[in-house]
């Protein structure tokens, strides 16, 4: 038997599904170049904002958000892949998933702060905001490993999604319907203590001062 549990909140929910449109135009208005940088940068300080929610969301959100709920040590990473954990009995990302949700944050980590180092190599007319930081020589570097580490964010995406649809497909377990609804169904012999969640008024505070600290930081440093 399974019951419907409530595992992801609005905010979770929201910040992921903003991202396959916004990372989208990030890839195609980088790629375009040009005028389309200036767009580019925009929606850069956007995709910012919603990380630094993510990560600030990691410390203090709702249970199954946290950091500290999900991040596991090796032990419980073995232990679910010999099958001694079973999905339907964890109510969020599960120890190997986790692992996964890391690198793509960190991935993602690493585009937002070296593309604030990055300058336009083609008209430098569309830098960075923080070039003045490491000056022209490093932001020329920077801007190289940026280009490249869109590459490595795209494979991750894409080894992301073929992992949720093998376990579509392969695991009959499907883990996008609870990324869209938020509810998971459980097994009903699962001990589980009932999932916490923060209040949505402390997340739209928290995407506030994101945006402020991310407007603070481009605008001032
Ligand atoms: C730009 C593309 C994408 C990025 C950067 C991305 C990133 C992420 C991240 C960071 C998480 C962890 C959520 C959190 O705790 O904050 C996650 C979870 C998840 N993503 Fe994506 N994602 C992308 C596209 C997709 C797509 C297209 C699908 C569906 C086919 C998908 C399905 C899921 C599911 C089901 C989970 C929850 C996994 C679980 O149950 O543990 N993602 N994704």
């Amino acid at each position: 038997m399974k019951q419907n549990v409530r595992v992801w909140d609005a905010p979770i929910r929201l910040f992921h599904w903003a991202l396959p449109p916004l990372i989208g135009f990030m890839w195609y208005s980088g790629e375009q170049g040009g005028e389309w940088l200036l767009w580019h940068i925009r929606v850069g300080y956007v995709v910012a904002t919603l990380l630094l929610f993510r990560l600030i969301w990691g410390l203090i959100g709702s249970q199954t958000a946290r950091f500290t709920q999900f991040i596991r040590g090796p032990k419980a990473i073995l232990a679910y892949m010999r099958g001694q954990l079973p999905e339907d009995q964890i109510p969020g990302h599960n120890p190997l998933g986790a692992l996964m949700v890391m690198a793509l944050l960190a991935a993602l980590l690493f585009q937002v702060v070296s593309g604030m180092l990055s300058s336009d190599i083609d008209s430098y007319m569309y830098d960075g905001p923080l070039i003045h930081l490491v000056g022209s020589e490093w932001s020329e570097q920077i801007t190289v490993w940026h280009k490249q580490g869109i590459n490595y964010l795209l494979a991750l995406i894409a080894v992301h999604v073929g992992a949720v649809l093998f376990y579509l497909w392969g695991k009959k377990t499907n883990l996008i319907r609870p990324m869209v609804t938020g509810i998971k169904p459980i097994d009903s012999d699962a001990e589980l203590d009932r999932v916490e969640f923060i209040p949505p008024i402390i997340a739209l505070v928290t995407l506030v001062v994101s945006a402020g600290a991310i407007y603070t930081l481009v605008t001032r440093l």
